[in-house]
């Protein structure tokens, strides 16, 4: 089942996807929370921060794996997404280090990698919630437009859409991995919940087609059509608006 949320503006969003994430902490203080980078979700992290900070969540059980990261960044390089969790999430609230996982873009075996990765996320035992983002091109995770939907992690070549897209982060465009290491869509479809966050006019045709289009690996996002239990999408107005003029009925105010 799909849930549109409408909001206003991006703050929204952030306010109202972190709802969606704190009832999940709340009900399960030992969840294990499938964790997105990108712009989307930062207004959200920034809401789970306050209320780590007020007492109204820990995460000290939490555990959390990620999505996706860059190959050939280290950890500490500033555009890395292992970078971005610290900066964004990690260090602002009680979660354990060694219950944060992502996967690591400077292994020397990409293969082993994505193997070491899978048994992680297996040892999990579920992913309770996934966020997830949407690339321009319908891409989850780093999971690209392909002839087939991919099972567990793998190892990405990124398309030019994306490197465009992820260019603004970084300052020329050569700078730009070409490659990731990112979950598969079989393990996001595994989990009990997604929560995909879309902001902005750009993300508004690519959202209708993935919710209401053709289901195909060429938008990898359409496979959620086809999800298990229940896709929360909590977006704003610039992202819903071509949603809210074919499918005005789907979308439900926040
Ligand atoms: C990146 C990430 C995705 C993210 C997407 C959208 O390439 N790998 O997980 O969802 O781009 O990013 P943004 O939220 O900045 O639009």
């Amino acid at each position: 089942m799909i849930k549109i949320i409408y909001s206003y503006n991006a703050e929204n969003v952030g306010v109202s996807a972190a709802k969606v994430m704190a009832d999940v902490i709340k009900n399960k203080p030992d969840a294990v929370l499938g964790l997105a980078t990108g712009s989307s979700p930062i207004g959200m992290y920034s809401e789970l921060i306050k209320m780590c900070k007020n007492g109204e969540i820990s995460f000290k059980d939490v555990r959390s794996v990620n999505l996706d990261e860059y190959v050939g960044l280290s950890k500490d390089h500033d555009q890395s997404y292992s970078y971005f969790m610290h900066k964004n999430l990690f260090d602002h609230i009680d979660i354990k280090e060694e219950n944060t996982n992502l996967p690591c873009g400077l292994c020397k075996d990409p293969e082993a990698e994505c193997k070491r990765y899978d048994k992680v996320i297996e040892s999990m035992g579920g992913i309770d919630i996934q966020v997830l983002g949407i690339g321009n091109n319908g891409h989850i995770g780093f999971n690209e437009p392909s002839d087939y939907f991919s099972l567990g992690t793998g190892l990405v070549q990124l398309t030019d859409s994306t490197i465009d897209a992820n260019s603004r982060f970084f300052a020329t465009r050569d700078m730009v991995p070409t490659q990731a290491l990112s979950m598969g869509v079989g393990q996001i479809m595994a989990s009990n919940k997604v929560l995909l966050i879309a902001i902005g006019e750009g993300k508004a045709e690519i959202l209708e087609k993935a919710l209401f289009g053709k289901v195909t690996p060429q938008v990898p996002a359409s496979i959620l059509q086809f999800f298990k239990g229940e896709v929360v999408v909590c977006a704003d107005r610039a992202a819903l608006s071509v949603i809210m003029k074919k499918h005005p009925e789907a979308v439900k105010a926040n």
